[in-house]
This record gives structure tokens, sequence and C-alpha cells, in this order.
């Protein structure tokens, strides 16, 4: 059976910025250092007037197929994973492939189309979809198209306010692919939980502190599922270990606690023995509450350690570097992560063909999924054709009136009109409504 995974990748950014340190600690009275060292946030990208789920994706979609010089055709599937849909009946993709015919030779008509929810893991489960698509047989050789969308706002003043950011991540997923292969084992930690959701309404009703917690209890039953289902845990298998970042910071608590697990009983553990002691098991307590004291002390000294320090800095500091300066993008995130962890790796010669990704998604409500990834040797040069970090420098810094009324702009509750920021160019934007109350987009030459 051959290979199935991801062929090709785009990311497309928001084109305004808001920094965290210069523009929104002071305007908050809060230490920038709350958001640069305590989340791990610089700053967060935010869609101009004319640019939404739809255009961010549909424009990161026609890059793709163009840099893949593939034709409408050659698309069997469009999943559209977003937590900020407009409509509850009619799809992001069926605007997405409206999009693309604007612009493309033939259409999508026989092409699959759909939209997926469950928070930020959909992006990973509308990935899932289509490799069992693939794997199913029903592809009949053409490829599919995966799009995670979304504009992450909270309500103002909200503590998830710092993390908000937006952008669109387009994989083709495909046979043979370019850039990473999935490996067959998956785990899965899913609970009934009420950390964060939108019951009918725009912004996000959040319990932060608990969806912290609610983040680390399913990745942890997630881990050991794939275990469960044979997967290797080993931290030195890894090359990179992208996790959903809906904040540097959260990740870094993550992987503590990740690695503690997986080194457990290896020779690792042994060899930091005469250092930090062993690791406390639960059957030399009779208590619990004395065990997670002695658990979090031995955590503690772990993550001092110079060999977990290392582990970090090669394996999970390049996959935070993205979204340190473009806050959390939900559904997007993990891909966001995969993407700058290989760009790093790219950029400083790490030769990592042929090596594992440990990919952790995460979506509130709650459900975490863990597999790995093989890094296929057509990966640096897909790597090399992104042009992200230009996009991250040419965005506009907003002030902070700027950034009250474009999130006015977002908000649909408003109805603001404000002059665009920036000026679109070779791009699809938002052109008004339609007599439905439809959504319009026109490519800008
Ligand atoms: N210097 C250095 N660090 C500082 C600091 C300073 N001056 N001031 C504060 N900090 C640290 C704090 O100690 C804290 O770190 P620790 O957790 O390690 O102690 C960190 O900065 C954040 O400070 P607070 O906890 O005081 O921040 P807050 O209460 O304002 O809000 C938050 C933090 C709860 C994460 C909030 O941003 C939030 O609600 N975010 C949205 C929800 C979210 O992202 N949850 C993540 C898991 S759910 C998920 O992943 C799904 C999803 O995408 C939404």
């Amino acid at each position: 059976m051959s290979e199935v995974g991801i062929d090709g990748v785009e990311i497309r950014t928001g084109k305004l910025k808001l920094d965290l340190a210069e523009t929104f600690a002071p305007e908050k009275g809060e230490d920038p250092e709350k958001y640069t060292k305590g989340l791990g946030l610089h700053a967060s990208s935010f869609p101009d007037a004319y640019e939404d789920i739809v255009t961010m994706g549909a424009n990161a979609a026609h890059r793709l197929l163009e840099r893949k010089d593939l034709a409408l055709d050659d698309i069997g599937r469009i999943d559209v994973a977003t937590e900020s849909a407009f409509d509850r009946s009619k799809p992001v993709s069926t605007y997405v492939a409206g999009c693309l015919e604007q612009v493309n030779d033939g259409d999508l008509h026989h092409a699959n189309k759909g939209e997926r929810k469950f928070a930020c893991v959909s992006g990973t489960q509308a990935v899932d979809d289509a490799f069992n698509w693939i794997r199913a047989g029903r592809n009949r050789g053409r490829a599919a198209l995966v799009i995670a969308t979304d504009t992450a706002l909270y309500a103002r003043d909200d503590p998830g306010e710092a993390t908000q950011g937006a952008g669109a991540v387009a994989m083709l997923i495909d046979e043979n692919p370019d850039v990473v292969a999935f490996g067959e084992p998956q785990g899965y930690g899913s609970a009934d939980e009420t950390d964060f959701l939108k019951p009918n309404q725009q912004f996000p009703s959040v319990d932060g502190k608990r969806s912290m917690q609610v983040y680390l209890a399913r990745m942890r039953e997630a881990l050991e599922d794939f275990e469960e289902a044979g997967g290797d845990t080993h931290p030195e298998n890894f090359a990179l270990v992208p996790f959903h970042t809906p904040f540097p910071g959260m990740v870094r608590k993550a992987a503590g606690l990740g690695y503690r697990h997986c080194i457990r009983g290896t020779e690792i553990e042994d060899e930091l023995a005469a250092e930090i002691g062993r690791q406390p098991r639960p059957e030399a307590y009779d208590d619990e509450d004395e065990y997670f004291e002695a658990i979090k002390e031995y955590t503690d000294k772990l993550t001092d350690t110079e060999r977990y320090q290392e582990w970090y800095e090669r394996t999970v500091a390049p996959t935070l570097s993205i979204s340190r300066e473009v806050g959390n993008w939900y559904t997007g995130s993990v891909h966001v992560a995969r993407v700058a962890g290989l760009l790093e790796a790219y950029e400083t010669g790490r030769d990592l063909t042929g090596q594992q990704l440990l990919v952790g998604s995460y979506g509130s409500g709650a459900q975490a999924e863990m597999h790995a990834e093989y890094i296929q040797p057509g990966w640096e040069s897909e790597i090399e054709q992104l042009d992200i970090t230009e996009q991250l420098d040419d965005r506009k810094s907003l002030t902070f009136a700027e950034y009250e009324s474009i999130h006015d702009v977002h908000n649909h509750e408003e109805t603001t009109d404000v002059e665009p920021l920036t000026a679109p160019d070779s791009e699809f934007v938002f052109d008004g409504w339609g007599r439905m109350g439809e959504r319009k987009y026109t490519f800008v030459e």
C-alpha cells in the first residue's frame, strides 16, 4: 500500500499585526512580560477589512494549487475545518471552491465538500478523513484539499484576548506525499467537557484555567492510547514534536509532563537518576495527594536538567516560532506548528528525511489526538517555497485604536464600515453581500 500524507502546504496570515508588548500591554495596564514570557506570545495576526476565513483559505489554496501545478479536476475533495463559520448550512468549502473556480479553468463539481467541527482538533480530523478516503480507494487518483481557517477572536477584555489570531493553512493530502507520510497508530483522549464553547455565539465562553487542565488531561490520555495502539513514544525517536499551540506557554507545560511520561522506564530515566532521582511510582504512596506532590517535584527538577532543555530546544521550541508571532489560529494551529518546526530545520540545515514527528492535536469540548508522521525526501523543496516569513514581515502594525475598529469589523454583531488599512494584491477579497445574505468574493489582480 502506498504512503499517504501531506504532499504540499501553504500558510496565509491575516495582514494586520497587533504587538502585544508595545501596544496591547500598556492599554491593559499589564507587564509586557506577562505576554512575551508568561504566554510566550509577541504578536497577534488580524484580517484586514477585506479578509476573512474564506479569503485566507482560498488564497492559501490558490497558491498551493499553482505551486503544485494542479488543475481543479485533480482535486476530489475539499474539507474546511473552522470554528469561525458564518453560516449554519452552507459550508465554507463551497465558498472556497467558488473562489478557485473564478481563476482556474474547469470546475470542482465532482469534488466532495464539507465542513468539520470539533473545536481546534477538527483540522486534524479533516486530514484524517482525507487519509481514510484515499486509503479506502475512493479518490480515483485525485488529491484532497484540507483547509484549516479561523479568525480566532475573543470578546474585548476577555482573558483570552491576548491569545487572538487569524490565518489559514491549506494542505494537499495525497499518495506518495512530498512533506510527511502519516503513521498508522493513533491515540485519542476524549471527554464531555465544558471548558471552551460558543453556544450560538461568535465569541467563546471560556473557563481559561480549566481549559488548560483539560488540554493536559486529554493530551495525556491520547498519548497513553497511542502507546496502547503500538505507537513509539521514546522522546529521542522524534525530530520535532508539533502540538496544538493556543499559546506557546501551554505547549511548554505539556512538553514537560509528556517528556516525564515518555522517559519512564527508559535509559533516560536511568541516566538522570544520579542527578534528580527516579520518578515516583504511585504504588509507593498511600496518599494520592502525596504522590502528586512528589511527581510535581520530580517534573520541576527534570525540566531544569540540561538533558531536558536540550531536547526541548531541539524538538519543541522550533515548532513555536510562527505561533509566537501570530497567536492562536484554532484549527490551523497544530499545522502551523508542524510547518514552523520544518522551516527552522530547513533554515538551520538539519537533515530530517526519514525522521519522525510526534503530532498532538487538541480541541476544546474536548478531544486530543496523537499520531506519528514520517518526513519525506521532498520536504526541503516544499518548505523552501513557503513565503510565510515575508508575509509576517509585511504585516501592517496596528495602533490600539485601529485594533479596536478592526475587531469591530469582524464582530458579526456590529455594522462598522472601516477603510482597509492595506491594499489587496493578486488575491481573493470579500466584496459585499448578496441578495440572500451570502458573502461575495472577487479576485483582485
Ligand atoms: N512575567 C512573566 N510571566 C508572567 C508575568 C510577568 N510579568 N505575569 C504573568 N505571568 C505568567 C503567569 O504566571 C502565567 O504563567 P503560568 O501559567 O506558568 O503560571 C502566564 O503568564 C499567564 O498569566 P495569567 O495566568 O495571569 O493569565 P490570564 O489569567 O490573564 O490568562 C489564559 C491566561 C487563561 C490562558 C487566558 O489567556 C485564556 O483564557 N486564554 C484562552 C483559553 C486558552 O487558550 N486555553 C488553552 C487551553 S484550551 C485550547 O488549547 C483550545 C484553544 O485553542 C482555545
